[in-house]
């Protein structure tokens, strides 16, 4: 079972790096890695269970968080309360975005990242991406809102970038007039 200690913090300098492209059949240890994140992001947003093992609440993780850097993450989603959609993406892309541009109003997280940060962080409203998924199948995903800015969040990951890295220290609201809050 994954912890919360077991993602890098954001000094370790392993999550700057650009994953690498899987191949597939994935490996067997790949595919435990994915459910052990799946079950992590699931656990982590049932309060019950997220105090009773002491987990951070998380909607996605990517694999070069714990270490492995190859292009895939894992998205647990609360659609409605207490029902979840889980996403793998493996070899991900944008292939196409809105226009409109929108930014999570209270600031992202990241559970790489273990300190507060003041600013926002501009994404696309709308995406869609095509993937892989863990059997090799070429899917196409589209997501919107917060959805949408958990997929860009964790293809930031695969390029070695924090949502930090997104926002000027000396300007952290900057272009918040041109976006919209979620
Ligand atoms: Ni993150």
């Amino acid at each position: 079972m994954l912890k919360t200690k077991d993602f890098l913090d954001e000094k370790d300098k392993r999550l700057r790096l650009v994953s690498k492209e899987v191949s597939f059949p994935l490996t067997k240890k790949d595919k435990e890695l994915i459910s052990q994140m799946i079950q992590y992001l699931h656990d982590s947003q049932i309060e019950e269970l997220s105090e009773k093992y002491d987990l951070r609440p998380g909607m996605g993780l990517s694999a070069i968080q714990l270490g492995v850097a190859k292009r895939f993450f894992v998205v647990v989603y609360e659609y409605e309360e207490g029902k979840f959609e889980t996403y793998v993406l493996v070899n991900p892309k944008i292939i196409s975005n809105s226009m409109e541009k929108i930014y999570v109003e209270e600031g992202e997280g990241c559970l790489s990242v273990n300190r507060p940060v003041e600013g926002i962080v501009p994404r696309y409203a709308r995406v869609t991406m095509e993937a892989y998924d863990i059997d090799g199948n070429k899917i196409h995903v589209r997501a919107r809102e917060d959805l949408s800015i958990c997929f860009q969040h964790e293809l930031d990951h695969l390029n070695g970038i924090l949502f930090i890295d997104h926002i000027d220290p000396k300007n952290p609201y900057k272009g918040k007039d041109q976006m919209r809050p979620i």
